[in-house]
């Protein structure tokens, strides 16, 4: 692992992940879980003071980046809940089947290697009656904004340690076998090519 991914990257991810209009999002979608919650991709915990505390009992972050999970460290002492973390890729997770009430994943599809085998894992650890939950950004409606999706990918995955700006994320959640139950879409404030915004939950 070199210099940038060890010290600037988790800075980068961590700042532009927290800015205000991404935790507007987070606001809206991360207060529903409850129970034992799966996180995939946790990152560095933005979404830790995000859980409504009376509703969660656990966390169980899965990110195979151990330099980004340091930057959490304030966020997790912070929370009256227990937070672990498993440094492993979501495409193969080492926890029983039908082990967790919610299932949360937040920008992180856009940078999952394999996000379809990702969210058949997350399925498979989902117990019956329980919810996935998602904010992502990703592919844009109009030709015009995907056009500058495929045009700043090869530089931009560089930069932010693997993300595609534009990855057909609904059609992803639907080949993993997820019914959606709630779902809204659109353009946050920012560059266009990096702010269509896909939330809501599925069963
Ligand atoms: C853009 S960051 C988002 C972090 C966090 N979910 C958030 O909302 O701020 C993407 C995260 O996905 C993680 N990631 C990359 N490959 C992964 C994989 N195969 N399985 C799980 N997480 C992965 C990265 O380490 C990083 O923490």
């Amino acid at each position: 692992m070199g210099l940038y991914s060890r010290f600037v990257l988790p800075r980068f991810i961590d700042g532009i992940c927290g800015i205000a209009d991404t935790e507007k999002q987070r606001r809206k979608i991360i207060p529903a879980a409850e129970g034992v919650v799966m996180e995939v991709g946790i990152g560095s915990g933005l979404n830790l003071p995000i859980y409504c505390a009376a509703r969660v009992t656990k966390v169980i972050g899965v990110d195979p980046d151990g330099h980004i999970w340091k930057r959490a460290t304030d966020r997790r002492e912070a929370v009256p809940f227990r937070v672990d973390r498993i440094g492993v890729s979501g495409e193969e997770i080492p926890l029983d089947s039908k082990s967790a009430d919610t299932v949360v994943v937040t920008y992180s599809l856009c940078t999952i290697p394999d996000p379809v085998a990702a969210l058949t894992e997350m399925r498979r650890i989902l117990k019956p009656g329980g919810r996935l939950l998602f904010v992502e950004h990703g592919e844009a409606p109009d030709a015009a904004v995907r056009k500058w999706q495929s045009r700043i990918d090869p530089v931009w995955k560089h930069i932010a340690g693997g993300c595609h700006s534009g990855r057909p994320i609904l059609d992803y959640i639907n080949r993993a076998g997820w019914t959606l139950d709630r779902i809204d879409q659109g353009y946050i404030p920012g560059p266009k090519a990096l702010s269509y915004e896909y939330w809501g939950s599925a069963r």
